[in-house]
């Protein structure tokens, strides 16, 4: 149900934006912490609070893929079946997963005696972690490099309610408190794990060993947008392109 509580939150979502519809997607991922799922009350009541048409609503709920109009699981499990994870292994971890859960795509696994929690399973596009691949995601935390047996071991140990955290870290959250997180309440733990992993940064560490660095004035001559602009400018740009890379290699030393 869609409570007063939950209406002042839409509201508050709202109020962040010089447009008040500007908020329509937290305050979706705020409907689907408290419901579940994007319910028709969902829909109605943020078409209310924006004052635009629930058709409206519907529109940009039924666009997105993180948007759910059916119930998932506590934990929602996505395996990348994109082309670099697919040939790495994501296409037999996914059907390894639907025999073992004896589910198809984007359902529910049944709750066996003894399961404290639920999980659903969802074939997923790129994660834009190809260098983990293959790659699963649970209520969008990563889980990289993983394999059939593994996938299954973690479902098992999801199901069972053990403490499971993300290759990356964090610890997995159920599926409404992540909602609410993506509704933009934080729940302190956004810092937790590290932004970037030895195999990003790789092909920059093996620039370094080898002295490759760019052609003079490639990055910012390669680019259309920078093409016509002065060459003090496209200095600037090709500065900026350097301490970028720069500071994601502190970065990730830091985290080491
Ligand atoms: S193809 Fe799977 S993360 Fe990119």
């Amino acid at each position: 149900m869609i409570d007063d509580k939950t209406l002042d939150e839409l509201r508050e979502i709202a109020a962040r934006y010089p447009e008040a519809r500007s908020g329509l997607l937290p305050m979706l991922h705020l409907v689907q912490s408290v419901q579940g799922r994007i319910t028709p009350e969902g829909i109605e009541a943020c078409a209310a609070v924006l004052d635009i048409s629930a058709a409206e609503v519907s529109g940009v709920a039924t666009f997105y893929t993180m948007y759910k109009r059916h119930g998932v699981g506590d934990f929602h499990v996505g395996v990348c079946t994109n082309t670099l994870c697919a040939v790495m292994g994501g296409d037999e971890i996914f059907s390894r997963l639907k025999e073992h859960l004896e589910i198809g795509n984007d359902e529910v696994a049944v709750q066996r005696q003894g399961d404290s929690k639920t999980v659903s399973l969802e074939h997923i596009e790129c994660n834009a972690a190809c260098d983990y691949a293959p790659v699963m995601m649970v209520n969008w935390e990563f889980m990289d490099n993983q394999t059939p047996d593994s996938a299954v071991q973690l479902v098992e140990s999801l199901r069972a309610g053990h403490e499971v955290s993300s290759t990356r870290g964090p610890r997995l959250c159920s599926w409404r408190e992540v909602e609410r997180v993506l509704a933009g309440f934080p729940d302190g733990r956004a810092d937790e794990g590290p932004t970037a992993g030895p195999a990003s940064v790789a092909g920059l560490e093996i620039a370094r060993e080898r002295g490759w660095t760019a052609p003079p004035g490639a990055s910012a001559g390669a680019r259309d947008d920078v093409a016509d602009v002065p060459d003090d400018k496209q200095e600037a740009v090709e500065e900026a392109d350097t301490s970028r890379a720069e500071s994601e290699t502190v970065q990730e030393a830091s985290d080491d």
